[in-house]
């Protein structure tokens, strides 16, 4: 897995960030004291998950309203789909995201 640094905490402490590391668009999304990062994709008809809103958990698209679980990235039920998600580090203020490696991907790392 590679880390990214995205900005320092007080960079992306608003609601929803978007951000391009690793050849992916992410939303960093600080919901309840707490970041995730999720593709910034909707893979529903690809709208632009930075512009939604959080609402109990979920990344809400500003399309169509799909949502999808802000810790798994799955959407939900019906919706037949998920979101990719990473992991987020903060060290010594900094914002990190850990983007796997296709090899990663392929040992379930
Ligand atoms: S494009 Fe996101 S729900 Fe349709």
């Amino acid at each position: 897995m590679k880390w990214y640094k995205v900005g320092s905490v007080g960079e992306v402490l608003p609601p929803i960030s978007k951000v391009s590391v690793g050849g992916k668009k992410l939303c960093i999304v600080n919901y309840e004291g707490k970041l995730f990062a999720l593709s910034a994709r909707c893979p529903h008809a690809g709208a632009d998950l930075s512009e939604g809103w959080c609402e109990n958990g979920k990344l809400i698209c500003p399309f169509h309203r799909y949502a999808y679980d802000l810790e798994t990235g799955r959407g939900n039920t019906g919706q037949n789909d998920f979101v990719p998600t990473y992991k987020v580090e903060i060290r010594n203020n900094e914002v990190y995201v850990g983007i796997p490696s296709f090899w990663d991907s392929l040992k379930g790392t």
